[in-house]
């Protein structure tokens, strides 16, 4: 426990800063927050600091000049680039993983490793250097496989196939598109996802309120993988799971990452795919997700900036963390063209949302222009809807969505509905 008072810096730009923002400026202890980027719409929160957030020096050089007691690391980037640890070797306490524990997210042929070296239950898979190998592992699972890229591909990394010629190309695209030439050949599982984020200072853990995020670009999980179209929580957990995961997958990770060595303190992401073998790990992100945090946080009846600080001071309690009643789902808006290219400089008119009750809009690619909001491309908005149960929830974000004046943007009509045993939106 920590009942000082707190100067956070929080790194970060997208939508899921944008709600860590918003949680972390209504706890009583925060005296002061800044934000490298930041973003127009998080100006309303926090004070935007013209630094380099990727910059190890820089970051550490700004932390310790004007006294930041935290520093708080929302993406994968500044954790991969080392800005964690340049921070925490200055003295400044750090809600985030070291580098070489941002493994588990960055290199996926590492977490891989570090699921089987701890006995995690995750789909089988072949590591595979270069086009050649690759296909022959493809070919051995008959073209059904979740072909992945090993390094960091901003939620565009990965491509289930059905058959060998869509694996094929799979290879091809992901050598020819992304950094290395390391790809990842895996069975396929099928399932339900989860996500189950926990905060953990390396030694205890507390779990956050599950969710479940909405991968693919199209309504009825059609079309290509993205960083997230939308998220909803508490997600439902069948009887029994739960101790599963605890104990098959959380347990291990954790002792996993004692045994290791590993400098873990901050936010650890699962995702979990519910088989009929039982709960398997699908992928680890050493960070929040994004969009799920924005379903998530307004549902916490817990202090973010207190647990943060606890986490970087190793002083966390393991437990679950508190939640309040009801539900959230989350609606990510896109622009036309994501993931691929995208286009920017849509006007955005947001005002017939303003007011609405049990309604939280997030920004993650926009911009403030002379005449209003403008999008600025990617991911734009993630609307929030807030209710006693999933449905009501789930009917306040789309009714905000509904209000909004926002040509051209693409979302999701589907989000929630499956959990809601609905086919349709
Ligand atoms: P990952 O980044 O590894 O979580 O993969 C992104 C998404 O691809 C997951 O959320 C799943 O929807 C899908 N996926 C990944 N691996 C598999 C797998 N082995 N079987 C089926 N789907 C998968
Ligand atoms: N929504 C998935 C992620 O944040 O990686």
């Amino acid at each position: 426990m920590y009942d000082g008072i707190v100067k956070v810096l929080l790194l970060g730009s997208g939508g899921r800063e944008h709600a860590i923002a918003w949680s972390l400026s209504r706890s009583p202890l925060l005296t002061k927050l800044w934000a490298a980027p930041g973003s127009d719409a998080m100006a309303a929160l926090a004070e935007r600091v013209d630094l380099e957030a990727l910059d190890p020096d820089a970051v550490a050089r700004f932390a310790r000049e004007n006294g930041v007691e935290l520093v708080f690391i929302g993406p994968e980037a500044p954790l991969a680039a080392g800005v964690g640890d340049a921070a925490r070797a200055a003295g400044v306490p750090v809600f985030g993983p070291s580098k070489a524990a941002a493994r588990l997210e960055t290199s996926k042929a590492f977490a891989k490793d570090f699921m089987a070296r701890h006995a995690i239950p995750t789909a089988r898979s072949l590591c595979c250097e270069g086009t050649a190998a690759a296909k022959d592992a493809a070919r051995a699972l008959g073209g059904k496989c979740a072909v992945k890229a090993d390094g960091l591909a901003a939620g565009k990394g990965v491509i289930v196939c059905r058959a060998f010629p869509e694996a094929e190309a799979a290879v091809d695209l992901l050598c020819a598109t992304t950094a290395g030439k390391t790809l990842i050949v895996e069975e396929l599982l099928d399932g339900p996802e989860l996500t189950v984020m926990v905060l953990t200072d390396g030694r205890a853990c507390a779990v956050l309120p599950p969710s479940r995020d909405h991968k693919r670009l199209h309504d009825g999980d059609q079309g290509p993988n993205t960083g997230g179209m939308g998220a909803l929580a508490p997600a439902p957990v069948p009887a029994g799971t739960w101790k599963r995961i605890m104990d098959e997958i959380l347990a291990p990770t954790m002792a996993g990452l004692t045994d290791d060595g590993l400098d873990y303190r901050g936010a650890l992401y699962a995702g979990i795919m519910l088989t009929q073998a039982g709960p398997k790990l699908l992928e680890y992100n050493a960070r929040f997700g994004d969009p799920e945090t924005q379903a998530v946080l307004p549902l916490l009846d817990a202090d973010l900036l207190t647990l943060a600080r606890d986490c970087a001071m190793g002083e966390l309690i393991a437990g679950v963390i508190p939640a309040k009643p009801g539900a959230c789902v989350a609606i990510t808006l896109a622009s036309p063209g994501y993931p691929d290219s995208t286009k920017a400089g849509t006007p955005l008119d947001l005002s017939g949302a303003e007011g609405l009750t049990g309604v939280l809009i997030f920004h993650a690619g926009t911009q403030r222009g002379a005449k209003g909001w403008i999008a600025t491309g990617g991911r734009v908005l993630t609307v929030v809807g807030r209710g006693t149960d999933l449905a009501d929830a789930r009917a306040r974000a789309y009714a905000a969505v509904a209000a909004l004046q926002v040509p051209g943007l693409h979302y999701r009509r589907d989000i929630a509905a499956k959990a809601l045993g609905r086919t349709v939106a």
